[in-house]
């Protein structure tokens, strides 16, 4: 009897296991029909920097499901895990050499399931990273293809002859310096490798390419992933008829010219293959999100698909490039990509950029202006993926001696470009040694400031940036108008504040935004927008004010947010 009933019960693991499962998040959460990912706020964890669990320096997934309550406490809905796939390394990930298993230093693939339940008790979805444009030259698949001209698995990466001797094909270079044609003596051709010569670039072209890389997805959908973060996909393609691209005046940091990446980006049929992973993704309900890096609001509707085939989250990466901070820059971009008709995606920092805290730091309101742009993004219409560490103010520690640097192209580019370690440096959790990341020797040392800013002292203290953002994220899932309403910028000719109504039905939250160093006064005359009684009720705010605000004759102490709701 009892052994019927645990194989009873393991068929119906097995079963959970294997079928697609049709949660509740493929309904609609809302009378706008709006998808669970519209209403999930999203973090991006670096795997190698969260965490570590057995203390060898390195993050990693027990280490990640360590913090899960933490994360919930925060209110994260879904985190995007950078690469923890098999793989030398070499990009710290981006270099897969197997996209089905679980590299050893992060754990197993039974630590990814132990993971991933723990994500689901506390309401948080795992979106993989999936390195769709290139695999490790040590995956199997390209050790086949290097192995001789007539291998099956030849026509699985880009092979051409050179132009001549020592000259490669053409022009193309690679972004991370030199040449994009890595020379094979054994087979004497080239292969195409559009970042590290480490890191092949697919031939999409294929389609056994593109059905073994779907069913990779369809591996994680099945044990519970609920998404992926797409890499690298405007380089997807290239032109097949090799035209060198436009060659532009100057240098960039590796000596290399600089080149136009005319026949190398965002080419048609990159649409394509958005199409066929949309496809799997829809079988599972899963949402794709892509490093789309676009020149403008056009390009990144295209990535949305004609027919709302492709990303549903395509993320608004010039976003990233808006400097500096004032009202003017910000009002113009958002007002753009709001009128698309999209789902906005807002996106302040990755692993490949220098932290917000940095970049718009003055050295006297740092911490206040962290605030200010938590206050914004995280109150626009949209999804909003945050970077881990953001919430509680922590800011790049780049290194300062070449020998130091761990990314290869800080290596190469030194100093003009000095890699991407120091947005990349450990969680800071408490103001122990190494900041309670790690017993034993970080792979990447903590910034100073761990001291102060870091989870457990933030907690603690109401004003910290960590507190705003948790009150913060609280707000925007149980404010209708925050999660459904409409942008409205207000007093657009303001160049130093930066204000708009969220407006849902007859209810309307006033943001507020003081992005300048100068104390400044504003008044609001919403009754064109149907509230009239000149007054808000606080929401969240960090000027000094009571419960009630009067929207004439507002004043800002520097770099303030004032959140609140209008009534009618
Ligand atoms: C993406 C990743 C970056 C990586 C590159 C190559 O841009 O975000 O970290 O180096 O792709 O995979
Ligand atoms: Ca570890």
């Amino acid at each position: 009897m009892r052994r019927k009933s645990s194989s009873l019960v393991i068929l119906l693991l097995s079963l959970l296991v294997v079928l697609p499962v049709v949660s509740a998040q493929s309904k609609p959460v809302d009378a706008e029909g709006h998808q669970w990912w519209q209403h999930a706020v999203f973090q991006e964890i670096y795997p190698r920097s969260y965490m570590d669990s057995n203390n060898d320096g390195i993050g990693d997934l027990n280490g990640i499901a360590l913090k899960m309550e933490y994360l919930k406490w925060l209110g994260v809905d879904a985190i995007w895990i950078a690469p923890c796939f098999p793989s030398p390394q070499v990009d710290f990930g981006y270099d897969v050499s197997d996209y089905e298993n679980i590299d050893p230093m992060y754990g197993t693939l039974d630590d990814f399931t132990a993971m991933e339940k723990k994500g689901k008790a506390n309401g948080i979805g795992i979106v993989f990273d999936f390195v769709v444009n290139h695999t490790s030259d040590k995956h199997k698949w390209f050790i086949e293809s290097e192995s001789s001209k007539t291998n099956p698995y030849r026509n699985w990466y880009i092979w051409r002859n050179g132009k001549g001797p020592n000259q490669p094909p053409n022009n193309w270079l690679s972004t991370f310096g030199g040449s994009a044609w890595q020379f094979d003596g054994k087979t004497n051709q080239y292969y195409y490798h559009f970042f590290y010569p480490q890191q092949p670039d697919l031939n999409w072209r294929n389609p056994k390419v593109a059905s073994a890389m779907y069913d990779s997805t369809r591996f994680w959908y099945k044990r519970g992933v609920v998404g992926f973060r797409l890499d690298a996909v405007d380089t997807l393609f290239e032109d097949p008829n090799l035209t060198d691209n436009p060659i532009l005046p100057g240098k960039n940091a590796y000596g290399d010219p600089k080149i136009e990446d005319k026949y190398t980006h965002k080419l048609p049929e990159v649409h394509d293959v958005m199409k066929g992973l949309r496809k799997a993704a829809n079988q599972y309900n899963a949402v794709l999100i892509g490093e789309t890096w676009t020149d403008n609001v056009s390009e990144l509707k295209d990535y949305y698909g004609t027919n709302h085939d492709e990303l549903q989250m395509p993320m608004d990466l010039m976003f990233t490039k808006l400097k500096p901070l004032s009202a003017e820059v910000f009002r113009k971009h958002v007002g753009a990509v709001d009128s698309s008709g999209e789902w906005p995606v807002y996106v302040m920092s990755n692993h490949d950029i220098v932290r917000a805290y940095t970049r718009f730091a003055d050295g006297k309101h740092d911490d206040d202006i962290a605030k200010v742009l938590a206050g914004m993004y995280l109150t626009l219409r949209g999804t909003a993926i945050m970077y881990y560490g953001e919430e509680i103010g922590m800011k790049n520690n780049d290194p300062t001696r070449k020998e130091d640097v761990k990314d290869p192209i800080g290596q190469l580019g030194w100093p003009e470009q000095k890699g991407r370690d120091g947005e990349r440096t450990p969680m800071q959790w408490n103001d122990t040694p190494n900041a309670g990341f790690t017993q034993g020797i970080p792979w990447l040392p903590v910034p100073m400031t761990y001291e102060t800013h870091n989870v457990a002292s933030e907690q603690k203290d109401p004003n910290s940036i960590l507190n705003f953002y948790k009150n913060l994220l609280a707000l925007r899932h149980t404010n209708q108008a925050l999660l459904d309403g409409d942008y409205i910028a207000l007093n657009q000719d303001d160049a130093n504040v930066y204000s708009y109504l969220r407006r849902y039905k007859g209810q309307a939250v006033l943001v507020v935004l003081n992005m300048s160093e100068n104390p400044q006064n504003v008044s609001f005359n919403l009754s064109k927008q149907g509230f009239s009684t000149g007054e808000a009720k606080t929401l969240l705010s960090t000027i000094n004010g009571g419960a009630t605000q009067k929207l004439s004759g507002m004043s800002l102490p520097s770099y303030t947010v004032y959140i609140g709701e209008v009534t009618k």
